[in-house]
């Protein structure tokens, strides 16, 4: 395990409040160092990017485009260019799904593949390019485990489909799907993957390459970095070829009025991904926060986590009657550290309400991802609870503690 007690001391607000937080698939905190890089990019420099030829702007642009090279680092991107900094992991994915709207890649009579397992940040969008193109959504439907079930997808990929979305790791099952086995049937009919990573990027060693996969997306606010930050990856020709769906300012290399229109050459990427002023003090922040992850180690933290799930689950099942579901079952094959339950006689709101009475953090509901829970026949939702590296056994202690204590009294009552 990772020594999580001394980690924890990294962490200021973790430190210092008396909370069991387990609802990290939300939003991790952020550790002291990351803080102090966003508070030092505003005390000490402020200037906006590439715009400026004082002092200040030309060390801000170097330390936005050295967050865009260690976010490249951290999942084996060839080229930092192929890095774009977004606001959230939704906001990467609309940019892909309007990207095949306005490169008209995805048109009528074709169709989009998406997993019946997604977060509904990489569903919405896809429904919104079928609106608008009349394109068709399939769904694939998961196994009983959560895992893409790879024999409908099989099937239901054909020659039409241009888009294939699913996540790596879901926020509500922890399953790993196999997403190169994924992308190689996608990629047979020539297809675009776009592959949901919010949940894998932060927790285990994510590689692009070995992945082979066209787009990949991920929040920074999940891997301790600022909210506010998000990252959208796609291939290097990709990035270079298509048209950008978002357009402005500082996207652009020349703008001229020629006649009644306008010609437009765009700036290489990232940045003609990247139009108006980003979020710089965020980037800077997330790249804090991409050197530590580095430092600690992505197969350290994935195997921590897969240690606290193995633990967590059979400290559930020492519960007994108690725990009436969990989402994806309760073997602890490919899964990373998210375990959704729900508990007997119970709504899941009632059990996080009371958690949080007592100073556990959990999360209650669909997670947005009511697709899946209603698929797996979890029509009210689950409680949802998810780690990180600064958790411990202890953690997992007070939250079977604290629920053996909330159905005994219910009992009594
Ligand atoms: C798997 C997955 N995808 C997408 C998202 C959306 O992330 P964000 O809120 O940063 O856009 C989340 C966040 O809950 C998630 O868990």
């Amino acid at each position: 395990m990772l020594d999580y007690k001394a980690l924890k001391q990294d962490f200021p607000l973790l430190s210092s409040l008396d909370i069991v937080y387990l609802d990290n698939a939300a939003t991790t905190h952020k550790p002291r160092r990351v803080i102090d890089a966003v508070k030092r990019f505003y005390e000490e420099i402020n200037a906006n990017i590439a715009r400026g030829l004082y002092e200040l702007s030309v060390k801000a642009t170097k330390l936005y485009e050295e967050a865009h090279e260690l976010v490249a680092t951290l999942i084996g991107a060839r080229s930092w260019t192929e890095v774009v900094f977004t606001r959230s992991s939704t906001d990467s994915a609309n940019i892909v799904a309007w990207t095949m709207v306005v490169n008209g890649i995805v048109r009528e009579n074709d169709n989009i593949v998406v997993s019946i397992g997604e977060h509904h940040s990489n569903m919405l969008p896809w429904k919104m390019v079928s609106e608008l193109t009349g394109a068709e959504l399939r769904f694939v439907p998961v196994d009983e485990r959560g895992f893409v079930d790879m024999n409908r997808l099989e099937e239901l990929v054909d020659d039409r489909t241009k888009v294939v979305a699913v996540n790596i790791v879901s926020n509500v099952t922890g399953r790993v799907n196999d997403v190169r086995r994924i992308a190689r049937l996608a990629h047979r009919y020539g297809a675009y993957v776009v592959v949901d990573g919010a949940q894998a990027v932060p927790h285990m060693k994510v590689d692009v390459g070995s992945l082979e996969v066209d787009f990949l997306f991920f929040s920074g606010h999940k891997m301790m970095g600022p909210t506010g930050t998000g990252v959208l990856w796609m291939r290097e020709d990709l990035a270079r070829e298509l048209a950008p769906p978002i357009r402005g300012g500082g996207a652009i290399r020349s703008v001229r009025v020629e006649g009644s229109s306008l010609k437009v050459d765009y700036a290489d990427p990232p940045w003609k991904w990247e139009p108006g002023t980003p979020h710089i003090a965020g980037a800077v922040g997330l790249s804090e926060a991409v050197r530590y992850l580095l430092e600690i180690g992505l197969d350290r933290i994935a195997k921590h986590e897969e240690e606290l799930t193995r633990y967590l689950l059979s400290r559930l099942q020492e519960l007994g009657e108690v725990v009436e579901g969990v989402v994806g079952g309760w073997d602890t094959e490919r899964r990373l550290g998210i375990v959704a339950f729900t508990v007997k006689g119970m709504a899941p709101h009632a059990v996080a309400l009371a958690l949080g009475l007592r100073n556990i953090a959990v999360r209650a509901g669909f997670h947005c991802a009511e697709p899946l829970h209603r698929f797996l026949g979890f029509n009210e939702g689950s409680v949802r609870a998810s780690f990180y590296l600064y958790n411990g056994l202890e953690d997992v202690d007070s939250l079977i503690e604290a629920l053996s204590g909330l159905v005994k009294r219910r009992g009594e009552s």
